[in-house]
This record gives structure tokens, C-alpha cells and sequence, in this order.
């Protein structure tokens, strides 16, 4: 199994709690010069290491195990040969994300990744209380305290992975959360792991309920959107959070609910919409650089619907 360093948010603030503390520690102290002391002065604090910022393959797709079509199993067997971090973009076992269906639909076929798979939640793990079978599934990795969501690191970028199913207005706890997130870790690159997208030439369309959480991302500079519901493959061009182009600072979201669930075909085509793909199961792979990324849809043996480009940091 290719091992990706991943340091969690959580790890971070421990890290730099500790580092704090040590710091107040040798000021109150006041070293060896001049304090009166007669131990020996303290040894200067070790350099930090910064963590490698080099490539680093983010891998995966929304809209996963349904019992009775071969898609997940097929996009599983892409996972197999790809390294890194696997992402789920929700909807990940059909259609009421009960343990059993977790055990029957998603299991077989995504499970064997789950050591390295960062999951979101979707509308479908919340037929079931709570999306109880959800977090017993994927554990601490859910972040089921919070309740699910969590940001993680990756070489030169932060990753947030949210969840759309519960309170996203300006106000309510996630977004708090996401605002203080994105003003503290001072990094280059960013995306964003949700289910729900915010446009989208699919079924389900564009949804205006996002807005509140694309605002925040688009202050905090973040990049990338990537998402699932909609069961097709669509990319968007760089856009602000009411859908107008924005070359500078806009982000640009995937719709990837290609992996493995019953695929729908688009309707009307929204706004700033690039390329759009039906009909076609597969992965979108990420990597990820310090100040641009490659995407990449790689689609299941037998299907033909391909799309790669590269985007730059803000
Ligand atoms: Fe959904």
C-alpha cells in the first residue's frame, strides 16, 4: 500500500499548542543570561521540519456502492492501481446508507482503500439517523464528532472535507469553523470536498443553499470545489459564488458522481459549464503541487469519456 503523509488539522494544533507552550515556557523561565540561575541555559529549540510539499495524487468520486450495477466494483479496481489519498464525495452506499448496504454495496469494492480514504457524507447516508451507519463505517476518519467534517494536509495544500447535509448557512457552526480553518493555516493551495454542488447542468441542478458556503471559500482563496449528486462528470471554469466568471479568484468545481451509482444524463446546460461527461463511471485523480495541479477523469475499462487539464493556485 503506497503511503501518503497526511497530517491531520487536529495533529497541527496540537503540534503548535505544544510548540506554544514551550516557547511561553523558556520566556517565563528567561533562559540562563542575566536570570540569576545556576542551570545550565536551555538548549535552543530544534528547527521545525516542514513537512514535504511534493506531489501528492488525491484520487476518488461521489456517488458509490449501489447493489446490482457493476460501477463500484469497476472504479474500485481503478483505486487499485492508483497511490494516495482516496476521497469519497458522499453517497456512498445506496440508498439509505444502512450497514448493511455499507457491508453489501460499498465494502467489496471501495473498502479495501479504506486506510486511506477521507469520506463525505451524502444526502443518502442521512436516510438513515443521523448517517449513523456512516460514521460506524469509516470511525475516527469521519470526524464524527464535528459531526463530519474535517480538514486534512497534503504536500503543499489544505483539503476540506464538508458536510452539506447539515446547518451550511453564514451563521451556523460548520461555517464558523470553516471561516477561523481557512483565516489560520496559511496555505497556498486549497480544495474543497463536499456533496452538494453549487452549479451543475445535471438533474439536481445548480443550488442556491450552497452560496452561504461557497462565499467563505472564496474568501479564504480556496481553488478547487470538488463534489457528486449529480451521477455524471462536469467542470466548470473559474466562477465566483453567484456563478459569474472570475479568472483570479474564482474557484472552479468538479461534479464527479461517477463512482459506481446509476448515471444520469444533463439537462439544461448551466453557465461557465467546460466539459461535461454522461454516461460514463470513473475517478477523477487529483495531483497536486505547491502552486498548481493536474486533474484527470479516469474512466472505467470500456468507456470512452475522458477529460485532463491543469489548473494554477490563486
Ligand atoms: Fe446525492
Amino acid at each position: 500500500m503506497p503511503t501518503e503523509v497526511i497530517a491531520w488539522r487536529a495533529a497541527r494544533a496540537g503540534l503548535r499548542a505544544i510548540a506554544l507552550g514551550c516557547a511561553l515556557v523558556a520566556s517565563g523561565c528567561g533562559g540562563g543570561d542575566g536570570g540569576g540561575s545556576s542551570t545550565s541555559p536551555a538548549p535552543p529549540a530544534p528547527t521545525p521540519i516542514p513537512p514535504p510539499v511534493g506531489d501528492r495524487v488525491l484520487v476518488g468520486a461521489g456517488d458509490i456502492g449501489e447493489c446490482g450495477l457493476a460501477g463500484a466494483e469497476a472504479t474500485g479496481k481503478l483505486l487499485d492501481g492508483i497511490s494516495g489519498t482516496v476521497f469519497t464525495a458522499g453517497d456512498n452506499a445506496y440508498y439509505q446508507g444502512t450497514a448493511q448496504q455499507f457491508q453489501q454495496c460499498y465494502d467489496p469494492f471501495w473498502g479495501r482503500q479504506r486506510g486511506r480514504t477521507r469520506p463525505a457524507p451524502g444526502n443518502h447516508e442521512y436516510e438513515s439517523p443521523n448517517a449513523g451507519p456512516y460514521f460506524d463505517y469509516f470511525g475516527e476518519f469521519a470526524a464524527p464528532a464535528a459531526p463530519g467534517f474535517y480538514s486534512f494536509t497534503l504536500g503543499a495544500w489544505q483539503v476540506y472535507s464538508l458536510n452539506t447535509n447539515i446547518p451550511i448557512d453564514a451563521a451556523s457552526f460548520q461555517l464558523q469553523w470553516l471561516r477561523r480553518e481557512l483565516q489560520a493555516v496559511a496555505s497556498p493551495c486549497a480544495l474543497a470536498i463536499m456533496h452538494h454542488p453549487r452549479f451543475s447542468s445535471g438533474q439536481h441542478g445548480s443550488d442556491r443553499r450552497l452560496r452561504d458556503i461557497w462565499s467563505v471559500l472564496y474568501d479564504g482563496g480556496v481553488d478547487v470545489v470538488v463534489t457528486g449528486h449529480d451521477h455524471a462528470y462536469e467542470r466548470f471554469a473559474p466562477q465566483d459564488p453567484d456563478g459569474r466568471s472570475d479568472l483570479a479568484r474564482g474557484i472552479r468545481q468538479f461534479v464527479v458522481g461517477t463512482g459506481g451509482a446509476n448515471l444520469y444524463r444533463f439537462g439544461a446546460v448551466a453557465a461557465n459549464s467546460e466539459v461535461r461527461g454522461e454516461g460514463s463511471w470513473g475517478v477523477i485523480k487529483f495531483t497536486l503541487r505547491s502552486g498548481d495541479y493536474d486533474w484527470e477523469f479516469v474512466p472505467v475499462p470500456g468507456a470512452t469519456f475522458r477529460d485532463s487539464g491543469t489548473g494554477t493556485c490563486h
